[in-house]
């Protein structure tokens, strides 16, 4: 399976914060926000990621993240010209999916909750020719007006998606991140602009709920699907990662710990980034949890 992260967007709703540098790559407490999404994909096991933002963005990522090695990944970048829609993603990245299923996430989605990973990977082992097309994630919230909002029946196969709709039908909103089977990318080339002028994702979520192979899966209490939209919603994202380090110890969206944990890399490489990284609290919690993993600093010496 193939990753993509939509890191695009012009961020005016956070005005004068996004005027010089890009929404996803701002703090959410002690990391920058596209450490979240990529910390995602790489819990659902995908290691081949495409990230896409502007022209003008595209360097601040490649400088962050570089190539992914570190990591254990492989990481490409692409430019998306102007913020066409969220469905442009398959027609950038058609060359990048191939002929293989893919994931989307949108890169100012923050996502917390237990075993994620394991529900990330039975999502994944759903999809298939006669099987899912699609797997979308359902979260309550309280303004689902801005958003897109879905029903599923009791067997959780969505049944009804409307985009921002002023009387929405469930308060589900659909979160920003999607699995899609291989032909995602057919469907994306195919799609006409909306009345706004995009490439809705929304629009290729219908196609597969017209097949009645697009399923909903939902999120429930024990989850967090936070917001970075304003900068309150902001802030209460960084207090809520804040308020988990500070009680559990624990640090959301750290992607050298999400590599060792995943076996992307090993415990002495873990330990060695965050060595790189040691004068900040964010540098030390790595070398502890790379030496309570099996490191041996400095080989032992
Ligand atoms: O966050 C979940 C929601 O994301 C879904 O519930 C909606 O169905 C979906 O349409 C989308 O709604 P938004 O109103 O959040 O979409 P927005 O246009 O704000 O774009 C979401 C992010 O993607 C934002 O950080 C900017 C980026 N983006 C957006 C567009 C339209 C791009 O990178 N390129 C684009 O062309």
């Amino acid at each position: 399976m193939k990753g993509i992260i939509l890191a695009g967007g012009s961020g005016t709703r956070l005005h004068p914060l996004t005027l010089a540098v890009s929404k996803q790559l701002l703090p959410v407490y002690d990391t920058p926000m596209v450490y979240h999404p990529l910390s995602v994909l790489m819990l659902a096991g995908i290691r081949d990621v495409l990230l896409i933002s502007t022209p003008h963005d595209l360097p601040g990522f490649q400088r962050l993240l570089g190539d992914g090695t570190r990591y254990g990944m492989n990481i490409t970048y692409a430019e998306q010209a102007e913020p066409n829609g969220l469905a442009e993603a398959f027609v950038i990245g058609a060359d990048h999916v191939g002929d293989d299923t893919s994931a989307l996430v949108l890169g100012d989605n923050l996502f917390h909750g237990s075993n994620f990973s394991d529900l990330l990977h039975e999502c994944i082992g759903g999809i298939g020719p006669d099987a899912d097309g699609c797997v979308l994630f359902g979260y309550p919230v309280r303004d689902p007006e801005n958003y897109g909002v879905g029903e599923a029946d009791e067997h959780g196969r969505l049944i009804s998606l409307e985009e921002k709709p002023a009387q929405p039908r469930s308060n589900r909103a659909i979160t920003g991140l999607y699995f899609y089977d291989d032909r995602v990318c057919e469907i994306a080339k195919d799609l006409k602009p909306s009345d706004r002028g995009e490439l809705e994702i929304t629009d290729v979520n219908r196609v597969y709920l017209e097949q009645g192979r697009a399923r909903l899966v939902d999120l429930g209490r024990g989850f967090a699907w936070l917001d970075t939209g304003t900068h309150d919603a902001l802030l209460g994202a960084g207090q809520y990662m804040q308020v988990l380090e500070h009680r559990q110890g624990i640090r959301v969206a750290c992607l050298e710990e999400v590599a060792l944990r995943m076996g992307y890399i090993d415990a002495d490489a873990c330990y060695a980034l965050g060595a790189q990284l040691a004068k900040s609290a964010y540098g030390k919690y790595v070398m502890d949890v790379a030496t309570s993993l099996g490191a041996v600093p400095n080989g032992g010496r």
